[in-house]
């Protein structure tokens, strides 16, 4: 089982023809709502491509918070387990989405700090029964830290990406199995410029914090997979005509994860995680614009 410990987002999207400067004003060309969230994304993802998915996380006692839960129980995540809370209202993210599918997002955490480590603690069951727990950083840190606590108790293994970056903590990667990042996190976490980090840096932190592997994901130009000790491999996007990009390292990490708990190879698992992403990007919005694992199986020769 596949459990995902993380937030869920109502997101706003607003199209724009490009994204604002500092202080700049531009009008929206138009505003849609759809459910998202790093963590329920993530979920939803690994669902569509397959896995047995359960997820922690809470929202709000409000409209969008029956949706947000909706969203994810059509997609196949199992949401028994999501804390409500009548005390601060679902989360939001408020996305603006150029013509040329670039993203601005920030996030208003509301019901998602009330993922609290004591709430993580009440299902210590669920990790005993979990093969993977996947993370990122819209809840809080101690939360994190407490799942990772239980992960270690219990041999499960930990992918985590750090996102959003700005609440990275260096305590978080002492009990990571796989690391998940795009450049700018990859910067934030090695203290090296992108276009800099060679595999012997990467080789250096997995060894500094015992992780097995990093997961780099590159846009466009493909990812990267270092395993400890071993030479990195790169794996190629798939040509697509992006439309909107938000959710696609949501959507290549979740089908990733299921490819690896179903114990595919790293060429095979991200060929389908590849070819999931690239499928994504040409949609809009993050939960329904991600492929199920037949559309996803059709594409690959
Ligand atoms: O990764 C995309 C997600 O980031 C969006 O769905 C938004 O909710 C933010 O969490």
């Amino acid at each position: 089982m596949v459990l995902v410990v993380g937030s869920i987002n109502m997101d706003v999207n607003i199209r724009v023809k490009s994204l604002p400067k500092p202080g700049e004003t531009v009008l929206a060309k138009g505003i849609t709502q759809s459910p998202g969230g790093k963590g329920a994304n993530q979920a939803v993802a690994a669902a569509k491509s397959g896995g047995d998915v359960v997820m922690l996380g809470c929202v709000g006692q409000d409209e969008a918070g029956d949706a947000l839960l909706q969203s994810l129980r059509e997609f196949g995540v199992n949401t028994d387990y999501i804390k409500r809370t009548d005390e601060v209202p679902s989360s939001k993210a408020y996305i603006n989405i150029s013509d040329d599918s670039e993203n601005h997002i920030v996030v208003d955490s509301s019901a998602n700090f009330m993922v609290s480590p004591e709430y993580i603690a009440s299902h210590e069951e669920l990790f005993q029964q979990a093969d993977y727990c996947i993370m990122q950083l819209e809840i809080p840190g101690d939360s994190v830290y407490a799942a990772e606590k239980l992960c270690q108790k219990y041999g499960v293994k930990v992918v985590w990406n750090p996102s959003p970056i700005d609440s990275y903590e260096e305590r978080l990667l002492e009990h990571v199995d796989t690391l998940v990042v795009n450049e700018t996190e990859g910067e934030v976490l090695s203290g090296i410029p992108a276009d800099q980090i060679t595999e012997a840096d990467w080789n250096q932190l997995m060894e500094k914090y015992d992780i097995r592997s990093v997961v780099q994901t590159l846009g466009s130009r493909g990812s990267k997979l270092y395993v400890r000790g071993e030479e990195a491999v790169t794996f190629p996007a798939v040509k697509c005509d992006a439309i909107d990009t938000t959710g696609a390292g949501d959507t290549f990490l979740g089908a990733l994860i299921t490819m690896f708990s179903e114990g595919k190879d790293a060429r095979e698992a991200f060929r389908f995680a590849a070819v999931a992403s690239g499928i994504e990007v040409t949609r809009r919005g993050t939960q329904s614009a991600m492929p199920t694992r037949d559309e996803v199986l059709t594409k690959i020769d």
